[in-house]
C-alpha cells in the first residue's frame, strides 16, 4: 500500500520535539513594520513564552512561524528544515500547530464526536478504504477511538463526554480545545493567549491544564499570553517583544530582571496585572515608567 508506506515514513522522519530557529524576520504592513528583524530559538520539548504589549507582533510572528504571513525576509527553521516558503497546510504536515480557535465550530456535537472529527482531520486514510472496510481503516478507525479516550482522561473530560459543546462553560471549551490539540500529534504548537476571554478563576487552572498537554502531546510549545504572571510560571525562556522587536529573552529570572523587559511587561496588561497581581519578585511600580 503505498498511502500507507509512505505515511509511516513521514511520521518517523518527523516525529518527537521538534527544535524551533527564527532569524531576521521581518513583515511590512504597508508602512507599519510589524516584524523588525526577529530571531528566537525554542529548543526541543522547551515552553517559551513571548509576552510585550498590544501591537507589539506576538500575533504576527505566531502568524509568520505557521505559515499565515509571509515575510518579506528571514527564515523559519523547524527540525532543522527551513519552511519559510511553505504553505500553512504543509507545515501542518511536519507537525506545527496552531491552537484552534473555538470549538464552537460545531456547537451541536458532543466532546467525543468533536475530539474524533478533530482526529479524523488529521488522518490521511481515504474515505473510500473506509468505506471498503480495508484492514488498515479498521486499525486505523480503533487507534483513533483509543487516541480520543486518551485524551478525555488526561483532560479530565469525561462528564462532559456527551455534552454538546455548545453547552459548555467557555473555559471547559477551551479544555476541549487543548485535547484536540494534543490529537493532532504536534511537534512545535502555537498558542495564541489561550486564557484570553475566561474566567480569571478557570484561567488559573490553565497553567496545569498546559502541562498536561506539554506532557501528553510531546511537543515544543511557543505560548503568546498576556498573563504574565503565568508565562514566568509556565515557561523555561521567555522573550520580550516591543514594537517588531525582541527586547529581551532568557530565563524568567533574568527577565524578570532585565530593565527593557520592564516596561514591555508593564504595558504587556494591566487588566491581567490588575487580577494576577505582580511577579513574586519584580516590583512594580508604574511611576518608573519611562
Ligand atoms: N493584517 C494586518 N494588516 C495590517 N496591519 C496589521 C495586520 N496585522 C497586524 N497588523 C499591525 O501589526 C502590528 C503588530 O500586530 P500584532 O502582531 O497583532 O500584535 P500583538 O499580537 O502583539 O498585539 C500592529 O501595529 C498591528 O496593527
Ligand atoms: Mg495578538
Amino acid at each position: 500500500m503505498p498511502e500507507v508506506s509512505s505515511r509511516s515514513e513521514s511520521e518517523e522522519r518527523f516525529s518527537g520535539p521538534a527544535l524551533l530557529e527564527v532569524s531576521g524576520l521581518v513583515v511590512d504592513f504597508g508602512g507599519v513594520q510589524a516584524l523588525d528583524d526577529v530571531a528566537l530559538k525554542a529548543d526541543p520539548g522547551s515552553i517559551v513564552g513571548v509576552i510585550g504589549p498590544n501591537g507589539s507582533g506576538k500575533t504576527t510572528l505566531l502568524n509568520v512561524i505557521s505559515g499565515i504571513v509571509k515575510p518579506t525576509g528571514g527564515s523559519v527553521r523547524v527540525g532543522g528544515e527551513e519552511l519559510v516558503d511553505f504553505l500553512p497546510e504543509e507545515r501542518r504536515d511536519v507537525g506545527v500547530v496552531r491552537s484552534f480557535q473555538d470549538c464552537l465550530l460545531f456547537p451541536d456535537l458532543s466532546v467525543e464526536d468533536t475530539l474524533l472529527l478533530t482526529k479524523d482531520a488529521k488522518k490521511s486514510t481515504s474515505v473510500t478504504s473506509t468505506t471498503l472496510q480495508a484492514p488498515w481503516a479498521r486499525r486505523s478507525e480503533r487507534e483513533k477511538r483509543e487516541a480520543v479516550d486518551r485524551v478525555i482522561t488526561v483532560f479530565g473530560l469525561d462528564r462532559f463526554r456527551n455534552h454538546p459543546t455548545s453547552h459548555l462553560s467557555t473555559g471547559t471549551r477551551r479544555v476541549v480545545d487543548l485535547a484536540s490539540i494534543a490529537l493532532a500529534d504536534p511537534r512545535l504548537l502555537l498558542l495564541d493567549e489561550p486564557t484570553a476571554g475566561i474566567a480569571q478563576r478557570e484561567a488559573e487552572a490553565f497553567m496545569p491544564l498546559i502541562r498536561r498537554l506539554h506532557e501528553a502531546a510531546d511537543t515544543t510549545i511557543l505560548i503568546v499570553e498576556h498573563d504574565v504572571p503565568l508565562v514566568f510560571g509556565l515557561c523555561s525562556k521567555v522573550v520580550v517583544m516591543e514594537a517588531g522587536r525582541v527586547v529581551a529573552s532568557g530565563s524568567p529570572d533574568e527577565v524578570k530582571r532585565d530593565p527593557r523587559a520592564l516596561a514591555a511587561y508593564l504595558g504587556a496588561s494591566d487588566e491581567a496585572l490588575a487580577v494576577s497581581g505582580p511577579a513574586s519578585d519584580t516590583s512594580i511600580n508604574r511611576s518608573g515608567r519611562d
